[in-house]
């Protein structure tokens, strides 16, 4: 029997290796397939056809798959947690280190430099002094979320020589072995955010983590904290944000999620979604999701 699989975005074609061509039909233009494979399409703005059994998603958040509509009409879905995670850390750890280092406006500085070489040092050396930074060693890095991205998050600035807050009530078994035994559990958000220099975002965008980061949670920080937010734009109030870093409460937001009022602000640096985007994770997730559907249409596991 042959299956139809849609996508929806460019799969990795190693994922798309797993669905032997013998036994699938895989396309972005099939109609009344049997399920949908797709990343960042958003499916709670199109009509799902009769015919499908089962949707993957090659990325770990579902926040645009309609799940409750789906599940009700007994659609199962399927995404990928953790197959992704190391490409997430990574960016984390660099918009960390930038934040800290100030390194975009410090690029923006050298970069608009005109003149011969020794005008630009001249230059340099007047205008070095307002990017001075902070070191990491030392400082509390509050991980909000356990899942297999903040584990992986909290043991690198761990082993960076920070001190790291983890908060997570959902806390599974397996990750607080992988956790490092130096993290410590906050008692808290509240707690997470009052001891915090810096903080990163790892829930997923649900009904209760809208708006998690509030003008309320950023007021009891610390002087002059870094926001980190990979997760998903609306865990954090952007308008929260943006005034505590215009009265200088917040030192710098960095983030996955750009938007007008973001992109227009000099202490922001918002990244277009490359959290996830390196051939390492794309394969890795396209590769899980397609053996997911396999398994799903072939055997229902
Ligand atoms: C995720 O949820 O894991 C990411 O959004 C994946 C992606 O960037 O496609």
């Amino acid at each position: 029997m042959t299956h139809r699989i849609q996508t929806l975005n460019a799969i990795s074609p190693i994922g798309l290796g797993r669905l032997p061509r013998d036994q699938y039909d895989v396309g972005n233009d099939l109609t009344d397939p049997d399920a949908l494979l797709l990343r960042s399409a958003d499916l709670h703005s199109r009509s799902i056809p009769d015919s499908v059994l089962a949707v993957a998603r090659a990325g770990a958040g579902t926040n645009n798959i309609p799940i409750a509509d789906l599940s009700a009409r007994g659609i199962p879905v399927f995404n990928t947690p953790g197959a992704n995670a190391n490409a997430v850390k990574e960016l984390v750890l660099a918009g960390l280190l930038l934040a800290a280092r100030n390194i975009v406006p410090a690029w923006a500085f050298a970069h608009e430099l005109a003149g011969d070489d020794a005008e630009i040092n001249t230059a340099v050396e007047a205008g070095k002094k307002q990017f001075a930074g902070f070191e990491l060693p030392g400082r509390t890095l509050g991980v909000i979320g356990l899942g297999a991205i903040g584990v992986l998050v909290a043991n690198a600035a761990q082993a960076l020589g920070m001190k790291v807050l983890g908060y997570d009530p959902q806390l599974t078994v397996d990750r607080a072995w992988q956790l490092s035994a130096e993290v410590e559990q906050a008692t808290s958000l509240d707690d997470l955010f009052t001891r915090s220099d810096a903080i990163t975002v790892h829930v997923p965008l649900v009904e209760g983590t809208k708006g998690l980061v509030n003008a309320e949670r950023l007021a009891m920080m610390k002087p002059s904290p870094v926001l980190l937010n990979f997760a998903r734009g609306g865990i954090v109030d952007e308008a929260a944000v943006l005034s505590a870093l215009d009265d200088g409460r917040l030192r710098a937001y960095v983030c996955d999620f750009p938007s007008a009022s973001l992109n227009a602000h000099p202490k922001v640096v918002a990244l277009p979604h490359l959290g996830a985007s390196t051939g390492e994770a794309e394969e890795n997730c396209a590769v899980m999701a397609a053996d997911q559907l396999r398994g799903y249409l072939e055997d229902g596991t």
